[in-house]
């Protein structure tokens, strides 16, 4: 078996984690208890770039329990568990000296060059077969496949230029090493069934693939199903983001000033949980709905001009880019923290800083560094400027993972198994299912469901076994 992962000996302690993991995963459990005798993936060669988590090891054995072929890569350089990717390399039945699990190319703190070398690897299967499923977190694996398919066409790679981010420079390279006579990613292209994404950024990237008539297979957007945004997004956030603090820096949060900057699902989750710990919140919002939302739920809402010089603690939440510029960041309290939980590293202008005349960077720790401005005093960025729950801490936790993931392995079966009835296009499960998935995670936490009679049914115009809610219900 090919992979590449930081140390295989710490497959032991991957395992005894990801037996803890499966006890808090109801969902993914149940999904493998029911699927066992049908075996709906077999057949399907998932290649997955998501966090090489121990939450996401019960998903890839979830998906092998259920007949897939796998591999396996994190879609961030700093988000890998090395222990879970150890023990997703020797499986359950391998040893150390035997690995018989999933090829994961994945370890933490991988440099941009290893780290697309990673998401090669894993789309490469072995005998020069393709993989057919993709599952994404970001749409970095779908968009290697569409950029070295349009080259391909085209005949040409186009030259990077010194506007474009360092990233891009990394992609146009290894383009420019695989895009070839053999086709090799429009026969991946054309092999792939579908793309389940797993994030709100992923699927913005989606969408707008499919307004401009990029798109060149089916996507499931899990994000928006309600079982995933609403709760792994905000209850996911609401406890990593504290960990992420704590672990990296250990200040105090209370009596604090933090900003929050958008509070959509990411920045609601992040907003409670710091007020929650007794900081002072404020909030920076574009969308006067959110922007509403944040004031009414009891949060300052102004500009990050207005606070930039008087807060301890900032997270960026937006999913957009240019959120902290290189002058807010010269303009901060001596030591503020400047972190970002949204998905790209962009949130936070890092190339911008590094240019500051007279800066000087001190690595205190992994993932914590401390940035001398010229005139001595300094600000503290975590993870460098990449999402800092996962980056500086273990993300989220495993039940509310099981959520997403369960959505996930029904998106992974319903465009493998339907391939005919989804042609290209970006689609959301069904409410029926986002029900089942929140049903399969009700017994675990002592959840007693009224339910309805036949003549309230009738009244409010439902079944009795669901859906509840019409599909413009906001939740
Ligand atoms: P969302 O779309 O619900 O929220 C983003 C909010 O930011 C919106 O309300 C938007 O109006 C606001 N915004 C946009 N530009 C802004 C600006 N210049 N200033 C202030 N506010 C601005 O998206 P969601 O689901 O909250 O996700 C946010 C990001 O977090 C995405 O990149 C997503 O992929 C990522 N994410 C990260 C997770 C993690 O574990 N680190 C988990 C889930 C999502």
């Amino acid at each position: 078996m090919d992979f590449k992962v930081a140390d295989l000996s710490l497959a032991d302690f991957g395992r005894k984690e990801i037996r803890l993991a499966e006890h808090e995963m109801p969902g993914l459990m149940a999904i493998r208890k029911e699927y066992a005798a049908a075996q709906p993936l077999r057949g399907a060669k998932i290649m997955g770039s998501l966090h090489m988590t121990i939450q996401t090891a019960v998903l890839i054995e979830t998906l092998v329990a259920l007949g897939a072929e796998v591999r396996w890569v994190s879609c961030n350089i700093f988000s890998t568990q090395d222990h879970a990717a150890a023990a997703v390399v020797v499986g359950p039945d391998g040893t150390v000296d035997d690995p018989r699990g999933v090829p994961v190319f994945a370890w933490k703190g991988e440099t941009l060059e290893e780290y697309w070398w990673c998401t090669e690897q894993a789309l490469t299967w072995p005998g020069g077969d393709a993989p057919n499923m993709i599952l994404d977190d970001g749409g970095d694996a779908t968009l290697l496949v569409h950029k070295g398919a349009e080259y391909e066409k085209a005949g040409a790679v186009p030259a990077a230029t010194a506007d474009d981010p360092e990233e891009w420079h990394v992609i146009i390279d290894l383009l420019n090493r695989t895009v070839g006579d053999d086709k090799r990613w429009t026969t991946i292209a054309e092999a792939i069934k579908g793309v389940t994404e797993e994030t709100t950024t992923g699927v913005h990237r989606l969408y707008e693939m499919h307004k401009n008539g990029q798109l060149l297979f089916p996507a499931i957007n899990v994000n928006d199903s309600v079982t995933k945004s609403k709760f792994d997004n905000k209850y996911g956030c609401r406890h990593s983001v504290i960990d992420g603090l704590n672990r990296a820096t250990d200040v105090l949060i209370g009596g604090k000033v933090a900003v929050v900057c958008g509070y959509g699902d990411v920045g609601k989750g992040c907003a409670d949980a710091l007020r929650g710990q007794g900081a002072r919140v404020i909030v920076t919002e574009i969308d006067p709905i959110c922007a509403l939302q944040a004031a009414m739920d009891g949060f300052q809402v102004t500009t990050l001009e207005e606070v930039v010089g008087i807060a301890d603690i900032f997270v960026t939440s937006t999913g957009n880019f240019n959120i902290i510029t290189a002058d807010h960041m010269a303009r901060m309290k001596h030591q503020a923290i400047v972190s970002n939980i949204g998905h790209f590293d962009n949130e936070i202008d890092m190339a911008g800083l590094a240019k500051l005349p007279g800066i000087e960077k001190r690595n205190i720790k992994p993932q914590v560094d401390e940035w001398v401005f010229a005139d001595g005093h300094s600000i503290l960025v975590l993870a460098e400027g990449r999402l800092m729950n996962l980056g500086c801490a273990t993300g989220h936790p495993s039940f509310v993972m099981s959520n997403s993931f369960t959505n996930q392995v029904i998106a992974q079966i319903e465009l493998f198994t339907k391939t005919d009835e989804y042609p290209i296009g970006v689609y959301t499960l069904p409410k029926h299912l986002d029900e089942k998935v929140a049903r399969l995670h009700l017994d675990a936490l002592g959840v007693k469901l009224t339910e309805l009679t036949k003549e309230q049914a009738e009244y409010i115009g439902v079944h009795i076994e669901g859906p509840y809610k019409s599909d413009h219900y906001r939740y």
